[in-house]
């Protein structure tokens, strides 16, 4: 079942540039010339700053995935939102535990970029959720947090593969972007809820996030093959 109209078209996938400065990313753009993706991270962007964000996406023509991952009062959040918007990235993240007026806050202030809340991270069990006074388990959660996205006009949510399947069929047209993305046999690293690639896409994922999987393979040329084959199609039937 997966009533997610966004996933007829390809899945997208964006590599997690999860790497310290422009050198080493500039690297890993090289041995993939034709894809355009690109996820930076608050590691990268930290060393980079915009200005070669914006060399990346005028110049080299890339899509980038600025997941900044913001939280603060609406004010503040919104006013990092029109930063953002201007130089031009495509897709960023807020936390949707800062709220409904935060939310709301960054959607009014966009113009042409995408926002996705950050749902539960997929670091994090019902444990943590327990250690940090949640009583709700990450599944309930992740639901009470995309009716917050939804209702205050977000583009999508972050989420694990495992809550997918609940929530697609709730938020019609969303975009659902799944980090957290293991072949089988890899190490989760230090991510609790992961999901292989072929689920991810069957459950509905639109845009799925790409890191370790691909950079720490031991073939990543292989992989990028593997994950274009996979993706191309979108769902299987
Ligand atoms: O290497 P790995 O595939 O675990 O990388 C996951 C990427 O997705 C990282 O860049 C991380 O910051 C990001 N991410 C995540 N969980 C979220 C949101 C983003 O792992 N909920």
């Amino acid at each position: 079942m997966n009533p997610n109209p966004a996933n007829l078209q390809p899945t997208r996938f964006w590599i997690a540039l999860d790497v310290p400065d422009q050198k080493v990313a500039e690297q890993w753009m090289a041995r993939f010339p034709n894809h355009k993706d690109y996820k930076v991270g608050m590691e990268l962007f930290y060393r980079t700053g915009p200005d070669v964000i914006k060399k990346w996406i005028g110049e080299d023509g890339l899509s980038i995935f600025l997941d900044l991952k913001l939280h603060d009062i609406p004010r503040t959040v919104a006013a990092a939102i029109s930063q953002l918007d201007e130089l031009g990235v495509s897709l960023t993240t807020i936390h949707l535990m800062g709220g409904r007026a935060m939310c709301e806050a960054a959607v009014q202030a966009r113009t042409q970029l995408s926002i996705v809340g950050v749902s539960v991270l997929t670091s994090l069990g019902n444990d943590d959720l327990t250690m940090i006074g949640i009583s709700s388990n990450v599944a309930d959660q992740v639901t009470r947090l995309a009716a917050i996205g939804r209702d205050t006009g977000l583009d999508g949510i972050v989420l694990s593969g495992q809550e997918l399947i609940v929530l697609s069929p709730l938020w019609p047209g969303a975009r659902f972007v799944v980090p957290g993305i293991r072949k089988a046999p890899d190490p989760s690293n230090d991510q609790k809820r992961v999901i292989t690639p072929e689920k991810a896409v069957n459950y509905g994922a639109t845009d799925l996030v790409i890191g370790r999987t691909l950079l720490q393979a031991k073939d990543p040329q292989a992989t990028y093959q593997e994950l274009t084959k996979l993706l191309q199609g979108g769902k299987k039937s």
